[in-house]
């Protein structure tokens, strides 16, 4: 009996390395073959990855669905490495295998007729592509600020300027774009803008400091912000606990994985 694949219930798959690269130094760029996931992957959802045999590391990694392409059964996913996981991951040659869990966590989903404004740092850029993607396609103003401390650290650039309508760059040593502080610039681009064309709702990744501005922005009742979490997974389909955050106000926990990777940013303490 073949089984049943949910477009909601994670499933467990193998996929197929197709193309790796490593366009900019320290970041790992991987086309994979997998009917599941470019199937049924939606903006804001991740996948748990596996691409050694041994049980060192024993977990599988999170990484955020980049891009699908479900005509020819691809997705894309962008890795910083950090570690010995993503160091194995990096070590992989094309046509090799890689054990995948997903599609986890909700779907961000997007809303006709409101804009919206993607504030992200390093590789937190890897977390919005497909958002920017699926909200352009549906008729959204996509309003991006990506930001780096670097030119050479500016990850996702070609894929979100294709998939945004405008995309701004600001690096901190002024090696591209706007020399400065992104959230600087994301203030002076809005005042510029016509009222109806505003954005209604700013996401963020990459960043703290990021987050609690948008944070602020909400409260001062300019925009509604969203923020992108990450946390160690273990399972990944909320049984273990260990991704939990904490709610605001000392409310309670969320699990990352279950309830978001996306939350409103002013419903978890940002520390
Ligand atoms: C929902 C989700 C989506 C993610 N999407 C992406 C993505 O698209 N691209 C990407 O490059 N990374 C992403 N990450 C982070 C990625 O999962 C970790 O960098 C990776 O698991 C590190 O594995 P490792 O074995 O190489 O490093 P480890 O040896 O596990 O850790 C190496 C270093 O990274 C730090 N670290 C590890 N995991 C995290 C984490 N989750 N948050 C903060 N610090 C961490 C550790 O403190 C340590 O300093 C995501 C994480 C989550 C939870
Ligand atoms: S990773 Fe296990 S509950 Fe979230």
């Amino acid at each position: 009996m073949k089984p049943k694949i949910s477009p909601i219930k994670p499933f467990y798959s193998e996929g197929r390395i197709i193309e790796q690269k490593n366009e900019y130094a320290g970041y790992l760029d991987l086309l994979i073959e997998d009917k599941v996931i470019s199937r049924y992957g939606k903006p804001g959802q991740f996948v748990m990855v596996k691409g050694w045999h041994s049980n060192d590391p024993i977990l599988a990694r999170p990484f955020d669905i980049v891009q699908t392409d479900s005509a020819n059964n691809l997705f894309r996913l962008v890795i910083k490495i950090t570690g010995r996981g993503t160091e194995l991951l990096n070590s992989l040659k094309t046509g090799d295998m890689l054990k995948i869990t997903g599609p986890l966590g909700n779907p961000v989903k997007i809303k006709v007729n409101e804009n919206i404004a993607l504030l992200v740092r390093g590789v937190g850029a890897a977390s919005v592509v497909y958002l920017a993607e699926s909200a352009k396609k549906a008729g959204v103003n996509v309003y991006t600020f990506l930001s780096a401390s670097t030119k050479s650290r500016l990850v996702c650039r070609d894929y979100l300027r294709e998939a945004s309508t405008d995309l701004n760059i600001a690096t901190d040593d002024g090696s591209e774009g706007f020399h400065g502080d992104a959230r600087d610039l994301l203030e002076q681009h809005i005042k510029k803008l016509k009222p109806d064309s505003k954005p209604g709702r700013i996401y963020t990744c990459g960043s703290k400091r990021f987050a609690r501005f948008v944070s602020d922005l909400e409260r001062k009742g300019l925009t509604k912000g969203y923020v992108f979490l990450e946390s160690y997974m273990a399972c990944g389909i909320g049984d273990c606990h260990g991704c939990a955050v904490k709610k605001k106000n000392n409310t309670g926990y969320f699990l990352v994985c279950k309830d978001g990777p996306v939350f409103p940013v002013n419903s978890v303490e940002l520390d």
